[in-house]
């Protein structure tokens, strides 16, 4: 077999095998495949696109080229849960306490940030002390005294997804839906959980722009979940306006806390009482709406910061900044961004105020850059709410006064402030199962 072959079938729109598949994953992760042979055949599928077959055993061939992660030492069923990725998302500090409070587990490896998206890694490593690097063993024993832990992904999984993406990140292949397809999935597979909620993000901070491609991609993604033995469920939410208020790593993890005590802001609520209430029906707790009761409830009765705090404590982290947040480090600057006329917020560019935030320190601007745990963004105006000239529409955060000039500049290219005031889009658009799209208007 030649790659040369390979590529040109691709590039010819023919479908390949699961030989030549493998060939390819398990030639590209050896070094035999080099970089410049590997982006080609990314081109070619970016164009061509990929069978339902073809997806399905490159996902299953990526997942097996590290190691699969074998959870049968946690007791119970383990769910988890995947975001696709977008701003102000801190769902997960969220919805993983409230599942196991209600008796679901939760043993999750998630990212860090990813251009303009925030990760969850580095969200929880803004907790003075908090691992994310425990060993296997102490993985399965915080889960099984606490029902759930969040660390980041170990050394060996995936890894032919860790060099693609590398190489679909600086050649344009990664808006692609079978090659997101292959690299969530081939995650979820190897990190060995029971059952899979995916969270499909659609707007203008999400990597699928469009609610059709949004849906595609989750439809794609629950086939191979399926298929895979994983029962899988996805929703469509909305990241065409940042979730929530909060955007940076410590700002983020203040706002799940003021969530799980009850006082969060209503769309980052109502989206997180969903997802834990599906990831509680996947695990066979109950029905939607008993499942919806009882996340409410661990919110309610404090069970799910509970949680919060015995999986902070038991990962080494210093849980008093959970009980009281403002012992959390703060930025030494701030500066308010103030609007230039009256009218109302219409649109949002929810990828620009991701990138203020990077821009202020809270990501990175290359893939080892260090990250300010205190920069970020608060909103106080969004899509749909009406400004006066000088109201506040955010604060920003940095440990750098000069930050604030390219990062303001940002944001304000991200606002549209104009006479007539629109309505919010929907929270969730859509529920889609192996059955097929339940359309939603929550
Ligand atoms: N997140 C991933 O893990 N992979 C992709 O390709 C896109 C988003």
């Amino acid at each position: 077999m030649r790659m040369y072959d390979l590529i040109a079938k691709k590039r010819d729109g023919m479908e390949l095998d699961a030989q030549e598949i493998a060939y390819i994953i398990r030639g590209y992760v050896k070094g035999d495949i080099p970089d410049y042979q590997m982006s080609a055949f990314l081109m070619a599928v970016y164009f061509r696109g990929m069978t339902e077959q073809e997806t399905l055993i490159m996902t299953n061939e990526v997942a097996k080229s590290g190691d699969m992660v074998d959870l049968s030492a946690i007791k119970g069923i383990k769910v988890d849960k995947h975001s696709t990725g977008g701003v102000g998302d801190k769902t997960t500090l969220i919805v993983a306490p409230i599942v196991a409070s209600c008796g679901v587990k939760v043993a999750k490896m998630s990212g860090r940030g990813l251009g303009h998206t925030g990760g969850t890694v580095d969200k929880l490593e803004s907790i003075p002390g908090y691992r994310t690097n425990l060993s296997q063993e102490e993985f399965f024993r915080v889960v099984n005294e606490t029902g759930l832990s969040v660390i980041g992904q170990s050394g060996n999984l995936t890894p032919a997804d860790k060099k693609m993406y590398a190489l679909r990140d600086v050649t344009a292949t990664v808006d692609n839906i079978p090659l997101i397809a292959v690299s969530i999935m081939s995650k979820k597979l190897a990190a060995g959980s029971d059952c899979i909620l995916l969270d499909v993000k659609t707007g203008s901070g999400a990597f699928m722009k469009t609610l059709d491609d949004s849906i595609a991609l989750a439809q794609e993604m629950v086939k191979i979940g399926e298929n895979a033995g994983r029962k899988t469920v996805a929703l469509i939410t909305d990241m065409d306006t940042p979730l929530g208020n909060y955007i940076g790593n410590s700002l983020e993890v203040i706002e799940a806390v003021d969530t799980l005590n009850g006082k969060g802001p209503e769309d980052l609520t109502t989206v997180c009482l969903h997802l834990a209430a599906n990831m509680m029906v996947l695990a066979g707790i109950g029905t939607l709406d008993a499942c919806l009761k009882k996340a409410q409830n661990a919110i309610e009765d404090k069970s799910a910061l509970q949680r919060l705090i015995a999986m902070v404590e038991a990962q080494g982290g210093d849980a008093s900044v959970i009980k009281d947040t403002e012992k959390f480090a703060k930025a030494r600057y701030m500066y308010e961004v103030k609007a230039l006329k009256d009218g109302y917020v219409t649109k949002m560019d929810t990828e620009k105020c991701g990138i203020a935030s990077v821009l202020l320190g809270a990501g990175r601007e290359k893939k080892d850059s260090p990250i300010d745990f205190s920069a970020g963004i608060v909103l106080h105006k969004k899509t749909g709410d009406a400004v006066k000239t000088g109201d506040v529409l955010a604060t920003l955060y940095a440990s750098d006064e000069k930050l604030f000039v390219a990062a303001e500049e940002e944001y304000r290219n991200a606002v549209t402030i104009e006479k007539t005031q629109v309505l919010r889009n929907p929270l969730i658009y859509a529920r889609i199962t192996k059955e097929g799209v339940e359309k939603n208007d929550i």
